[in-house]
């Protein structure tokens, strides 16, 4: 069902609510510049993610750690700029929100500097989201795998596959929205268990390596355009195989989302 794909009109979180309700998957990438963000527009992606995975791809670390808010929000606004329909999302990074008034300060440079619509989070930080949340600034929650603490977690690995861990992640998924979130990103859980949390929660469940019954999906775009240096992880698909050009890679990602064929089993956990 594509009820919104094809409407010019700027997305807003009301629209990609309504997309929940009218079962339209929401198809979104990240971005971290202009070109790139005026391509991924043109072909219809819904969300344009300027991930602090652009500390990875785009500044060469191995970590997304040393990603600043200065960082971000020079590429969110590079990206922000460029887009017409696309809804725009900014992380906030590494220790950019220790606290309800440091996130506070930091969410209001992304989207007064970064033109950000929408900041994301990582955890399951209650007094935060339901601070930036009463201050006016939509909030994108993200569980499961949180980047920002791959050194607490021991590695990037797939979270939620014990039963006691599962049960956290819905419990928090579930205080996420209940403190105001608007969206939330599940990071690298089993298939089964973001299927159930997509079936409780009201707000869109955007997935990553998380099966194909989220409401949405998200990749980093390089890994699939496949310019990634480094191993491309499992739940992400090389897109130029087939592909005429980087822009009908996307279109194909796109496609892919909206007709549920992307992510395969062989994609899930
Ligand atoms: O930083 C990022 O690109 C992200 C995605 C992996 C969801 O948070």
């Amino acid at each position: 069902m594509t009820l919104y794909a094809d409407s010019l009109k700027a997305l807003t979180v009301n629209e990609l609510a309504a997309m929940k309700r009218a079962g339209e998957k929401i198809s979104c990438l990240t971005a971290y510049d202009a070109s790139f963000s005026a391509l991924l527009d043109r072909v219809g992606i819904d969300v344009l993610l300027i991930g602090d995975s652009l500390g990875m791809v785009v500044q060469g670390h191995d970590s997304t750690l040393p990603v600043t808010v200065d960082d971000m929000v020079y590429h969110s606004r590079s990206v922000a700029m460029a887009r017409k329909r696309a809804f725009v999302v900014t992380d906030l990074p590494f220790a950019s929100y220790a606290t309800p008034v440091q996130a506070l300060g930091n969410a209001a440079r992304l989207m007064q500097n970064g033109a950000a619509q929408m900041v994301k989070l990582e955890g399951g930080k209650v007094e935060v989201i339901q601070f930036l949340v009463e201050q006016g600034i939509p909030v994108c929650g993200h569980l499961g795998l949180l980047p920002q603490s791959v050194n607490r977690l021991g590695g990037y690995k797939v979270q939620g596959r014990e039963e006691r861990q599962a049960r956290q992640i819905v419990e928090d998924a579930e205080k996420v929205q209940n403190a105001g979130a608007s969206l939330l990103v599940l990071e690298c859980v089993p298939a089964g268990l973001a299927a159930e949390i997509s079936r409780r929660l009201r707000i869109p469940v955007i997935g990553i390596g998380a099966g194909v019954d989220c409401d949405g999906q998200v990749l980093v775009l390089y890994d699939m355009l496949n310019i990634s240096t480094g191993k491309r992880p499992r739940f992400s698909k090389d897109f130029m195989v087939d592909a005429e050009s980087i822009e009908d890679a996307v279109r194909r990602y796109h496609q892919a989302v909206k007709s549920a064929q992307f992510p395969a089993p062989e994609h899930s956990y």
